[in-house]
Order: C-alpha cells, then structure tokens, then sequence
C-alpha cells in the first residue's frame, strides 16, 4: 500500500451536478487503491480559514450514498476571493495566510481542489504561496475552462436546458407564440448552442456571434410563410441588447447577469407584434440528478487526481481529451476562456439546419 497519506479536497465556486461524484472517486481512490485518509474541507476555503479547521473525514461508506445527488455534499461559495476577503466593516483583506495555515492545521500532504476557472486560479495562487501541493479537477456548468472537453456539470446543465426547449414546444404551437428560453453559461455560450441544436430550437442567440432585431424579426417571418406558426428562441446570459448592453439584474451583493430574455421578448413583439413569452431556467440547471456523462466524467477525474498525488505530480489539473484522461499544468488550464468557435462544428450544424444564429 506505500506510505500513508492524508490528503483534503475541497469544492470552490458556483455548484453543479457531478460535484458529489468527483468526491467519492477521490474518497475510493485514495482508500482502496492507497489506504489514504481524505478530509472533504467545508464551505471552499472558508473551511481552512476558521479555527478549528472545518474538515469531514470521509470514507467511502460515509460518501457512498453521495453518487447520484446534486450540490456538493462539503458545501461551497463563490464569493469570498481570500486575497481580497470582504470583512464586516466592509474592508478587503487578505487571509490567504490563513488558508495555508488551515492546510497545515490539518496535517494535508496535498489539496485536491474541484473549480472553475477563477477557483483553480485562486487555488494555485494559495499552493505557490504556501508549498501546498495541488491538483485541479475541472467542474462548471458553463464548460468554459479552456483545454479540457468537458467539465464536471456542464452535460447536466445541457440535458436541463434541452428538456425545457422539448417542453416549450407544445405549448409554443398550442399557442403560435415567439418563446424566449434565457440559460446560464457566463460569457460563453456553450449550454445555449448545445441545447438549441439539441432540443431544435428555431434561434439560437450566444455572446460570441452578433445579431439584429430585424434579423430575428425576418427569420420568424420567413418560419411563418414556411408553415410554422411558432418559434422557440434559445438565449445565453450574457447576450447583450443590440445597442451593445450588458443585460444585469442588481442584487445585495452587486450585479449578475439576467435579463437579455425580458429585452428579446418585448423587442420582438413591438416590431413583428408576435406574441411572446420568456422562460428562465436559472438556477434549474446547476441542480439535480446528475448525467450518466457527468457521474462518469466525474469519477475518472476523481481516480485520476488520485493517481497525480500519487507520483507527487501536482500543480496539474486533470482534464477531458479524446474520451482519456490527461493531466496539464494548471497554468495552461487558466490561460485562456472557452467559447464557442462561432466557425466550429456545432454553429456550422446549426446553420446546416436552418437555426438562426444572427450572423
Ligand atoms: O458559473 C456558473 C454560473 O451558474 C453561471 O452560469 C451564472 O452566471 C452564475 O454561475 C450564477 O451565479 P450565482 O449562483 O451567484 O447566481
């Protein structure tokens, strides 16, 4: 079995399906492949800023049960950059020293830390700083962390939103209306395209390929003289009005993004006067049962983080290539965003197919 290790894994930024799934591998891996003990650290970071450290032992009849429920079993946040902490009196401040000293707390011999792009830039910032030794697994429904397929939730997400483009058409021709379904995705437009094709949707509107009203307006029009009184409109978040606005919804800590299906719908219907309605999915699609794709995916990233602390191999996120397994320098993962290639296979298919994509 070698020698004995005890290693953490903590879960940071917005949650998905798959989370919980990840952790068991990690949990199976380390225990029966090395006879490792894991601690599941609560809440992100914050769980290795209090005092006592706030960390779950687990092992894999305690994780077990986990594999097929949504959320993160340690809870999360995606608030909180610890080099930058909002205290009470309403200053910034930097308690990453903290964190390494939780770390430390805790007797870890390495951190395997499952986030997205912005979490695994912040954990690599905390390793470099303290010597702690890190391994990234990928996860954010939006699919945007550049060098891996696939993240953990994002097929979840997908299956969410393309079941919503499936029920929206019934009620869509019962009613020879202009439906706007608005999904998540940050500044990429990777769940609007995939579930638009998916689910067949007539539009498919994304922040990386430009659009006009009136483009909208005559691609409804020409749908109408072809025959079908409906049209079913799949729009990413961050869609912006076509005067170039970022569509924002204000809430107590600031803004977020909401509200390019409200501006379409009511945009539409003044110019074409169709009637329309919108639909947002929201938080629907972070939740759930995850996929069978999202359990399996999960599962061999976890193992396979495992398999990294293993050979001491850190500083490496585990990521999704042609249906293997393949570790890359963290670096390499947070260099760049993924978006959609508005020339690539799937907005080609959409054409092909006769979906509006506004240019
Ligand atoms: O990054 C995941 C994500 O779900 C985005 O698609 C979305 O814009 C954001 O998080 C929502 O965050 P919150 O949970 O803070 O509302």
């Amino acid at each position: 079995m070698g020698q004995q290790k005890r290693i953490g894994i903590l879960t940071s930024g917005g949650d998905c399906a798959g989370l919980n799934a990840a952790i068991r591998a990690v949990v199976h891996a380390a225990a029966d492949s090395y006879g490792w003990e894991v601690f599941g650290i609560r809440q992100a970071t914050h769980g290795l800023m209090v005092r006592p450290p706030e960390a779950l032992h687990l092992t894999p009849e305690k994780i077990d049960p986990y594999l097929t429920t949504g959320g993160t079993m340690l809870g999360t946040t995606n608030k909180g950059n610890p080099f930058a902490f909002p205290m009470p009196d309403g200053s910034l401040c930097d308690r990453s020293q903290e964190i390494i000293e939780g770390y430390h707390l805790l007797g870890l011999e390495a951190l395997i830390g499952i986030g997205g792009d912005g979490s695994l830039a912040i954990l690599r910032r905390l390793a470099q700083q303290g010597g702690l030794n890190l391994v990234g697994i990928p996860k954010t429904i939006d699919n945007d962390v550049s060098v891996t397929e696939c993240s953990i939730g994002f097929d979840t997400a997908v299956s969410v939103a393309t079941e919503a483009v499936d029920r929206l058409q019934f009620t869509a021709a019962s009613h020879s209306r202009v439906m706007v379904l608005e999904v998540m995705g940050r500044d990429a437009g990777h769940i609007a395209m995939c579930a638009g094709i998916a689910g067949g949707a007539d539009i498919i509107l994304i922040p990386e390929i430009p659009y006009t009203l009136d483009g909208i307006c005559e691609h409804i029009k020409r749908r109408q003289q072809q025959g079908k009184n409906y049209c079913l409109i799949v729009v990413a978040e961050a869609v912006r009005t076509e005067a170039g606005d970022r569509c924002t919804v204000k809430d107590s800590e600031g803004c977020r993004l909401g509200g390019i299906g409200d501006y379409l719908a009511e945009a539409i219907c003044v110019r074409s006067g169709a009637e329309t309605r919108v639909t947002v999915l929201g938080h629907t699609q972070r939740g759930g049962i995850p996929s069978h794709l999202d359990r399996l995916i999960a599962t061999c990233f976890g193992a396979a983080a495992v398999e990294l602390i293993a050979k001491d191999k850190y500083d490496h996120v585990v990521t999704w290539q042609q249906r293997s397994v393949v570790a890359v320098p963290i670096e390499q993962a947070i260099a760049n965003y993924s978006t959609v290639n508005p020339q690539g296979t799937l907005a080609t298919t959409a054409r092909r197919m006769g979906i509006f994509l506004g240019s």
